[in-house]
């Protein structure tokens, strides 16, 4: 998306509410390897509506990241997500790309909520082969200061921002590598984090709506603080499958189960609006990447909701796991927390 160094080796570095995640990766004997992996935890109040609050702690856990997993690489392509960033599909009188480059803060002003001056304006064009009367121009817009916050924490920690993406495109980006996807198979990505869930139906690959909702795995661990009288961290681990005082699984599943279905009907209401915008598409399939995609249950409901093929996404099938045993942990752990920062450092390569 915005500023590019197309082919320079980067670091995929997705820094989300719950944690930030490092990733590098190497091409050997043919083969996507690799060679760094890192997961720094973050306190709740550093990340906040996806606008980093404290840039002081999230630069250090950057630095510790890098230091301990011994990544040297300073160039960092990164994601941002929520409210400050629109996605949008639009029609223009059919012109070259270089027309549009010049026109396209024009035709963003009349579909973007934002002064044109306060964001930052990319676009693809959708269906460059078509010779009808109307072009399909896919139209993103991120405000300036969310970009600024995310570069500015990166410079902070001695980092060189060479590509600020959004979550979403990242997620599509690391499904298409690991996936090859055919180009009339739809399906729709899921990315179920701790604070937001990034939705992206993607047909081929071309993104066909896109939108990100706030909810996500904090509202599970808040529940069970509130109806068990927890604290938030015994919450959390009651969710993460500790056993927390004499808190039984019967307790706790029922408590899941509610906060899923308010999930399952989020993703309804956007598949709802997808199929009244989009004529005839059709979603053959869900995959769900986020930390939050191990909630037991959560798939399952999933599958018997929309009666269809419901997977984990798994952004390590055509990458070759790393070496190091510690790293490796982390990722057999919960490979689909990992997805966006996968997308992200495939963004080294532009021959894939
Ligand atoms: N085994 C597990 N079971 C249930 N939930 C889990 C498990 N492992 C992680 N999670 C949850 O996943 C969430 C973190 O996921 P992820 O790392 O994708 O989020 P994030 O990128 O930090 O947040 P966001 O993108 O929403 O700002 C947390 O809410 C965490 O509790
Ligand atoms: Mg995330």
């Amino acid at each position: 998306m915005f500023g590019l160094g197309a082919g320079k080796s980067v670091v995929g570095l997705d820094i989300g509410s719950s944690s930030i995640k490092a990733i590098e990766l190497k091409r050997s004997k043919g083969e996507i390897v690799v060679s760094h992996l890192g997961v720094e935890p973050l306190a709740s109040d550093i990340v906040v509506d996806s606008m980093i609050v404290d840039s002081g702690s999230v630069s250090s856990a950057i630095s510790k990241i890098f230091a301990a997993h011994g990544i040297k690489t300073k160039s960092v392509a990164t994601s941002v997500s929520g409210h400050s960033v629109i996605v949008k599909k639009i029609g223009v009188q059919p012109m070259s790309e270089a027309e549009l480059a010049e026109s396209i803060n024009t035709e963003a002003a009349q579909h973007i909520p934002f002064d044109i001056a306060d964001v930052n304006v990319d676009f693809e064009i959708l269906n460059p082969d078509d010779t009808g009367p109307q072009m399909d121009v896919l139209l993103v817009a991120v405000k300036k200061d969310k970009i600024l916050n995310y570069t500015n924490v990166l410079s902070l920690s001695g980092k060189a921002p060479a590509i600020v993406d959004i979550d979403a495109f990242a997620l599509q980006n690391c499904y298409e590598y690991n996936y090859s996807p055919s180009h009339d198979t739809t399906v729709a990505l899921l990315n179920l984090g701790a604070s937001v869930m990034n939705i992206n139906i993607v047909k081929g690959t071309t993104p066909l709506f896109t939108r990100d909702v706030s909810v996500g795995g904090n509202q599970y661990t808040d529940s069970l603080q509130k109806e068990l009288d927890l604290s938030f961290d015994d919450a959390e681990s009651l969710k993460l499958g500790k056993r927390v005082g004499t808190v039984s699984e019967d307790a706790k599943q029922p408590i899941l189960q509610q906060v899923t279905e308010i999930i399952v009907l989020e993703i309804q209401k956007t598949f709802d609006f997808f199929r009244a915008t989009a004529s005839g598409e059709h979603i053959e399939r869900i995959y769900i990447a986020g930390g939050s995609s191990k909630v037991p249950g959560l798939v399952d409901a999933l599958r018997q909701e929309f009666s269809m093929p419901v997977e984990v996404l798994n952004p390590f099938q055509r990458i070759m796991p790393p070496a190091d045993s510690l790293e490796n942990d982390i990722l057999d752990q919960n490979p689909g927390q990992l997805a966006v920062a996968v997308g992200l450092a495939l963004r080294s390569f532009d021959d894939l």
